[in-house]
């Protein structure tokens, strides 16, 4: 098993949290990654009401009342609707995710009805505000997230997120694949956060129309805009676009959203469009649109696209974390000295801690050396 924060203090069996998404990760896909071996969670979106909460939670839990999610927010929606902490709160969620803007004023709260906490955080202010705040887990989201996010990429902001705060710290944004989430762990963080790899899944409901644009799309089909939130008047802060599919909606009024809040009848024409689910103008919010496990090579088997194939994901992220069944252990903040008693390293010694630290064939090879981590 893989020993990180996520499976040894949280107990799940993968340190993998299905990320939440609004209108998308509802009451079944959380229970489906759950079930698999992570931990789901549901997206509560600004157009949700607290009965939606609720009826997602009692979705999750059908069967199983004692199964773990998680619920997450929007920070700036609760700051306007209060109610939706309320409604969480009474679901009673393992996690509870506030993200864009400030966790702070409720932490408290949730803690006292026993729920952990967590942020999606964007630069190394939000991260030194979220520890202060006390939150349990932070959650780097990189710019290469698929729906709203920040400006800053994913492993970059993983590592100044990583020397801000010694809380355990969770990578999203991009990762989709056992070599991402093998990346994000040899970095230092305790597990991942996943949005898009799961939006084909049949747990999400997502229209084949959409499911296909976003199989179709290529890398450098997505763009960070605010023209879909502007054109349903919906108030998401200056610093957080969303990424989404680029379309021609994206081509004639991203970074002209002034124009278009006058123009009524393209508003109109948008509107119809997500209705009748004409993605030529309607929004898609994805990343790069991966699949769990291509094939490639001979390890890696082809799993689907569902919560199912998180099971084979993460069994091939643990065998590039494990070569030849030694232990992966963080190591955070000063890099220990050998075998020296109480230091990070003494656990494992210097061989194990070579041994451990050997992640990938193909991605990153560290040797522990003399106080140094060295690249071979
Ligand atoms: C369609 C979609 C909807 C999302 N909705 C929410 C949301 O309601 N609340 C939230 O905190 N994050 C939301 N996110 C962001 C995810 O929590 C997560 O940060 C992101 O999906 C991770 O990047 P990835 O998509 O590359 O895996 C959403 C992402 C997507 C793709």
């Amino acid at each position: 098993m893989l020993r990180t924060h996520l499976t040894t203090e949280l107990g799940l069996r993968y340190p993998l949290i299905g990320a939440p998404m609004a209108n998308l990760a509802g009451g079944e896909l959380a229970r489906a990654i759950t079930q698999a071996g992570g931990l789901g969670m549901i997206g509560v979106g600004s157009r949700d009401s607290a009965e939606f909460v609720a009826r997602e939670a009692s979705a999750a839990r059908r069967g199983n009342p004692d199964i773990r999610f998680g619920i997450g927010v929007m920070a700036w929606d609760v700051v306007r609707r209060p109610q939706l902490l309320a409604a969480v709160i009474a679901a009673r969620p393992f996690l509870a995710s506030v993200s864009f803007g400030t966790v702070g004023p409720h932490v408290a709260r949730l803690h006292d009805a026993g729920i952990l906490v967590t942020t999606q955080v964007h630069d190394s202010a939000e991260t030194v505000a979220a520890t202060e705040a006390g939150v349990d887990l932070i959650v780097v989201q990189g710019t290469e997230a698929g729906g709203h996010t920040g400006a800053v990429a994913t492993m970059p902001l993983l590592q100044i997120v990583l020397q801000a705060t010694t809380l355990p710290v969770v990578a999203a944004g991009g990762i989709a694949t056992a070599s991402g989430m093998a990346a994000c762990l040899a970095a230092g963080a305790e597990g991942v956060w996943v949005g898009t790899a799961f939006i084909a899944s049949p747990e999400c409901g997502r229209q084949p129309a959409a499911i296909s644009a976003i199989l179709a799309a290529r890398e450098t089909d997505t763009i960070r805009t605010h023209a879909f939130d502007r054109a349903q008047g919906i108030p998401w802060p200056a610093p957080f676009p969303g990424r989404a599919l680029r379309n021609d909606f994206t081509d004639r009024w991203h970074e002209r959203e002034d124009q278009m809040a006058e123009d009524l009848s393209a508003q109109l024409r948008y509107r119809a469009a997500c209705e009748r689910g004409d993605y030529r103008l309607a929004h898609i919010y994805a990343d790069r649109p991966w699949d769990w496990c291509r094939r490639r090579g001979r390890r890696e088997r082809w799993c689907g696209r569902s919560p199912r194939a998180l099971r084979c994901c993460c069994g091939h992220a643990v065998h590039i974390c494990f070569t030849d069944g030694c232990t992966w252990t963080r190591v955070r903040g000063p890099i220990p000295t050998p075998g020296q008693p109480g230091s990070a390293g003494a656990a494992l010694g210097p061989t194990g801690l070579q041994r451990c630290a050997k992640i990938s064939n193909d991605l990153l090879h560290y040797s522990y050396h003399e106080n140094d981590v060295i690249r071979l």
